[in-house]
């Protein structure tokens, strides 16, 4: 019988961190939960009354347990000296430079990780591997662990616990997890005590049927697999959506048809101007290299065609933007009405919306930039200096849209259905052109008012059939 876990550490206080931890401190009120990160300003974030991240939810459980058994800080070695199992969730981008640049991840932080809990562990560890790393850094990071560790006998057992949460449902995704998976060398009788160990802190809330066990190989590949098929469903749609517009058939009809063939199901089947966050893409090039690696390059081009679809609808959706616009947007105003990669969630990561900005502004237009949780400081982090002389971030919709001639829905957020668009149309330049990028507006409205609208993959309005050059 594996004793309780009853410290736990996590380094790294960010999307995937903050809120896993935070539910563990809430589900587990006899397990300490420190989260340190090597922000001090994310750190004091979170320690504050605004939380770094926006997730519907996570304030409450949060404010309720912070304090109590819910604990963040910058004494990242400290941390790690006093608990007996630690999280591992910093970032792990797509290398920028050097072998593997733009397709493998980057390990550093991981690596940094690693040797400081090496360096600061005094007893027993069992460490868990929360961000996406591609397939066997698991073993990597034990050679690192084993051969940096100063003090003799001290024992690291590594588990593989990837995170399924999507971001702006985190809570509801952690409170009810379709599944939970846990990989370690359940071959071995150690490996296995720390694979129970986790089970353990789990079944505070998660029924036992629903917690998987696997080997660690096999849990860091679902990861990658996972996130590539859930992608290569939103490409699939939304090539379907380009043939759609070609022949005047309708995208959420086929959605809606094909969806209810319960061998397919009707999650995720949403076209879109193109799906963004930080696991997608990343994943997928990921994934997509380690093919290469074991010499099968017809897998990687496989998987790399998921995320050839993702650019070529981005550049389809602005191509059409131009061209309805009589072929040119030149010193027009457009405005663009959300900017995070999904609603409910203020990240920017990979947003859709970074792409379709450039490809407007590299054809001239001004962009008037509004979303409900994004703040302007991370607009032009994201967008750059030389573009940033092009966009006006807004503080409401109405500025964003007055005096525009045209709009584009990036974000489905919530709150865009509810604008009141016969006065949208009236504070715009005519003809007014709606772009939804998310289908998420009521079209037919839209054009009752006088709008032309471009939906994404449903019949295209005769107006913009006309309009030369449309792709
Ligand atoms: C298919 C569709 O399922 C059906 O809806 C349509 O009307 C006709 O085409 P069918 O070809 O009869 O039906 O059989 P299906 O069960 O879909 O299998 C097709 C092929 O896929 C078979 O060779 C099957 O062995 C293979 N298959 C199926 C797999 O290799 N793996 C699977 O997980 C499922
Ligand atoms: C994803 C996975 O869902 C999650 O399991 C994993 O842990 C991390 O990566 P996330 O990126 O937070 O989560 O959000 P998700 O809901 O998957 O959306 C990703 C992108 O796909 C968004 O840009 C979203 O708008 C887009 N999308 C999603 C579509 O375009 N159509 C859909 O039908 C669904
Ligand atoms: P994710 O979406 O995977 O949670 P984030 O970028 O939101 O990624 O969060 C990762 C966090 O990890 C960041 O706040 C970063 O400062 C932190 N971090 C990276 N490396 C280390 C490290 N060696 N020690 C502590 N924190 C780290």
């Amino acid at each position: 019988m594996t004793r309780p876990i009853t410290t736990i550490c996590c380094i790294g206080a960010g999307y995937v961190g903050g809120p896993t931890m935070a539910m563990i401190a809430k589900k587990c009120p006899q397990i300490s939960v420190t989260v340190v990160d090597i922000s001090q300003p994310r750190i004091d974030a979170w320690n504050s009354s605004e939380l770094p991240i926006y997730e519907p939810g996570l304030d409450e459980i949060v404010f309720e347990c912070r304090g109590k058994n819910l604990f963040f800080s910058t004494d990242v070695e400290g941390a790690i000296r006093d608990c007996e199992m630690i999280f591992v969730s910093v970032n792990t981008p797509t290398k920028k430079t050097g072998l593997g640049k733009g397709k493998a991840a980057d390990l550093t932080y991981w690596e940094l990780a690693a040797r400081t809990i090496a360096a600061c562990s005094e007893s027993d560890k069992i460490i868990v591997e929360k961000s996406t790393v591609p397939v066997r850094t698991a073993e990597a990071i034990e050679k690192v662990l084993q051969r940096n560790c100063p003090h003799d006998g001290v024992r690291f057992d590594i588990l593989s616990n990837p995170e399924f949460l999507a971001e702006g449902t985190a809570i509801v995704d952690l409170d009810a997890p379709d599944r939970v998976l846990i990989g370690g060398k359940i071959e071995n009788a150690k490996g296995q005590a720390a694979v129970d160990a986790l089970v353990g802190v789990y079944s505070n809330w998660v029924p036992k049927e629903n917690i998987l066990t696997a080997n660690l190989w096999s849990a860091e590949l679902s990861k990658l697999a996972a996130n590539a098929f859930l992608a290569q469903r939103i490409s699939s749609i939304n090539a379907m959506s380009a043939l759609c517009e070609a022949t005047g058939a309708d995208v959420q009809q086929v959605s809606h048809a094909i969806g209810t063939d319960t061998r397919i199901g009707s999650k995720f089947l949403n076209a879109s101007v193109g799906f963004g966050g930080s696991c997608f893409q990343k994943d997928i090039l990921n994934l997509a290299y380690i093919c290469e690696c074991h010499g099968l390059p017809e897998v990687a081009e496989y998987w790399h065609s998921v995320v050839g679809m993702n650019d070529y609808q981005k550049s389809r959706f602005v191509k059409r933007m131009i061209s309805a616009m009589f072929n040119t947007i030149s010193g027009k105003k457009i405005s663009m009405l959300g900017y995070a990669f999904k609603k409910d969630t203020g990240d920017t990561r990979e947003s859709p919306a970074i792409d379709v900005g450039h490809g407007l502004i590299e054809d001239g237009a001004k962009l008037n930039i509004y979303d409900p949780k994004v703040a302007a400081a991370q607009i032009a982090l994201d967008m750059g200096e030389e573009a940033m002389k092009s966009i006006t971030c807004c503080k409401t919709h109405t500025e964003s849209l007055t005096g525009a001639h045209a709009v584009c829905i990036m974000t489905e957020w919530d709150e865009f259905k509810t604008y009141d668009w016969e006065a949208i149309y009236g504070v715009m330049q005519k003809p007014a052109f709606v772009f939804d990028g998310r289908l998420i507006l009521d079209h037919q409205k839209l054009k009752d008012i006088g709008f032309i609208v471009y939906a994404l993959g449903k019949p295209l309005d005769p107006f913009l059939c006309s309009a030369e050059g449309a792709p």
